[in-house]
C-alpha cells in the first residue's frame, strides 16, 4: 500500500510519487506530466471520457456533456446537485470522485503500485470571502477522494508544497497562480530545511482573466449589451447580463444548454435591436459552443501575453468570426485582479510579522503566473525582489510526492 501525492487543480491535474528520494511526476496520459481536469461524458458510448481525449471529444462535436474547472463548484450548492446523466442521477461531486479515481487507476497501472492514501494539495483557501464555503469545499473534496477509493488524504496547502520543492535559499516568497486561485507561502529555507512562515490565499486565477476577456471581447458578438425592447413600451434595456457571465464561466458552461435558456434567447430575437448577435447566441447554445469559446479565449490571451498579435478566434461559431484582443486593453480588464494578487503576496508577509524589504526571491509557480500583467504587479509590489521562474505546472506535485513519500 502506498500514498500518491495529487496536485488537483482547477485546469491541470498532476500525480507524483517520491523514487529514490526525487520526486516522480507519473504520465497521467502519454507524454505529459499533466491531465487536464476535464471530463467528458460520451452520450453515444455511454463511457466518460478525462483530461486530453475529453476535450478532444468535446472540440470534434460528439454527442455529451464537456465539464472543466470542476474543483470552482467545490463548497457551492452546485457540487452536490443531482442531474439525469447518462441515465443515472450523479452530482457534480460524484463526477469529480470519478476523475479522482481514474487518477488512481492511471497512476497504479502505470507504478504497478496501489495507492490507498492520498497527498493532495488544497487551496489556502478555495473561497476567499467566506469561511464556510471554504470550509465546506474542504469536506467536499475530501468526500470526493473516499468516493474515489482512497482510505485516507492528507491536505497540504498548494504553496507550502512548492515550497519544498523549489530552488532558493533565505527568505523565498512562493507566488502559485493557477487557474482558480493565487495562493502564497513566505518561508524560510536552509540547507537544514523549509520553514512555513505564513501562507495566504485569495480566488483569483487565470478563469477569471478568461471570463472577464470573454466578457470584453467575444460574449458582445453574441449579443452581451445588446438593447432590447420592452414589449409592453418602447423601452430598450440590455439583455440580462447573467447568462453572458455563465457562458463566460468554465465550470458554468456545461449548464447553459437546457430548454429554457434557448427559449429565452429566442424571445430576445424578436426583441432585439440587432437581432443578428442573439442568432448567434443561439446556434452557440444549440450546438454546445459554450466551451470552444473558453478555449479560443484562452488561447487568446496566451498568445497575447507571449507577444503575438491577440485573436479570440471564433470561426467555430461562423467562417472569419474573431474578436481583436490588444495587449494594452487586456492589461485594462486584468489590472484590478494583478493589483488584488500583489497586495494579497503583500499581506503575506505581514502576517509573518516581516518587512516586504527582507524578501531574498519571489518564486513564481501556476501557469498564470506566467501573465506579465501579474509580474509586473509583483514586481511594484515588490521593487526590489527578484522573481524566479519554477517548475510551474508541477512544482506542487513535486512538493507533494516529497510528502507522499516520507517515512510514518
Ligand atoms: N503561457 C501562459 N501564459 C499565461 N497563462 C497561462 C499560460 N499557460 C497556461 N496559462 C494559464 O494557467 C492556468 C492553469 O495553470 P495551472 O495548471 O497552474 O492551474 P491549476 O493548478 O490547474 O489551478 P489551481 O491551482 O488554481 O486550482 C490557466 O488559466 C491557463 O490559461
Ligand atoms: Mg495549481
Amino acid at each position: 500500500m502506498a500514498r500518491l501525492g495529487i496536485d488537483f487543480g482547477t485546469s491541470n491535474t498532476a500525480a507524483g510519487v517520491l523514487v529514490g528520494g526525487r520526486p516522480y511526476v507519473i504520465p497521467l496520459e502519454a507524454g505529459a506530466q499533466t491531465l487536464p481536469s476535464a471530463v467528458f461524458m460520451d452520450f453515444a458510448d455511454q463511457k466518460f471520457l478525462y483530461g486530453s481525449s475529453a476535450a478532444r471529444a468535446m472540440m470534434d462535436g460528439q454527442d455529451g456533456r464537456f465539464m472543466r474547472a470542476l474543483k470552482s463548484v467545490l463548497g457551492t450548492p452546485l457540487a452536490r446537485e443531482p442531474r439525469q446523466f447518462m441515465g443515472q442521477r450523479l452530482t457534480l461531486l460524484q463526477i469529480l470522485a470519478r476523475f479522482l479515481a481514474e487518477i488512481k487507476t492511471r497512476a497504479q497501472t502505470h507504478t504497478g503500485l496501489v495507492f490507498d492514501q492520498a497527498v493532495s494539495g488544497r487551496p489556502v483557501r478555495f473561497h476567499s470571502s467566506d469561511a464556510a464555503k471554504d470550509q465546506q469545499a474542504l469536506l467536499d473534496l475530501q468526500e470526493a477522494y473516499a468516493l474515489a477509493g482512497f482510505d485516507a488524504v492528507e491536505f497540504v496547502p498548494e504553496p507550502e508544497a512548492a515550497a519544498l520543492a523549489v530552488n532558493g535559499q533565505g527568505m523565498v516568497l512562493i507566488v502559485d497562480i493557477g487557474g482558480g486561485t493565487s495562493d502564497f507561502t513566505l518561508c524560510e529555507r536552509s540547507s537544514s530545511g523549509t520553514r512555513v512562515l505564513a501562507s495566504k490565499g485569495v480566488r483569483i486565477g487565470g478563469t477569471d482573466f478568461d471570463k472577464a476577456l470573454s466578457l470584453k471581447g467575444a460574449m458582445p458578438l453574441l449579443g452581451y449589451e445588446a438593447m432590447l425592447k420592452d414589449p409592453l413600451g418602447s423601452r430598450y434595456y440590455p439583455a440580462p447580463r447573467s447568462l453572458f457571465h455563465d457562458l463566460a464561466s468554465w465550470e458554468k458552461i456545461a449548464f447553459m444548454y437546457d430548454p429554457v435558456t434557448l427559449r429565452d434567447v429566442n424571445n430576445w430575437i424578436r426583441m432585439a435591436q440587432d437581432p443578428d448577435k442573439f442568432v448567434r447566441l443561439a446556434q452557440v447554445l444549440e450546438s454546445h459552443l459554450g466551451h470552444d469559446i473558453a478555449y479560443a479565449v484562452e488561447a487568446g490571451k496566451i498568445a497575447v501575453n507571449s507577444g503575438h498579435p491577440g485573436t479570440i478566434d471564433l470561426g467555430v461559431i461562423e467562417r472569419d468570426l474573431s474578436a481583436e484582443l490588444k495587449s494594452d486593453v487586456v492589461d485594462q480588464c486584468l489590472s484590478d485582479f494583478a493589483t488584488q494578487i500583489g497586495h494579497a503576496a503583500l499581506e503575506t508577509i505581514a502576517v509573518a510579522g516581516g518587512e516586504k524589504e527582507q524578501v531574498d526571491t519571489i518564486v513564481l509557480v501556476g501557469g498564470s503566473s506566467q501573465m506579465g500583467i501579474v509580474q509586473s504587479s509583483l514586481a511594484t509590489c515588490f521593487p526590489k525582489v527578484p522573481q524566479e521562474t519554477a517548475e510551474v505546472f508541477t512544482a506542487v506535485v513535486h512538493g507533494l510526492a516529497h510528502i507522499a513519500g516520507e517515512a510514518r
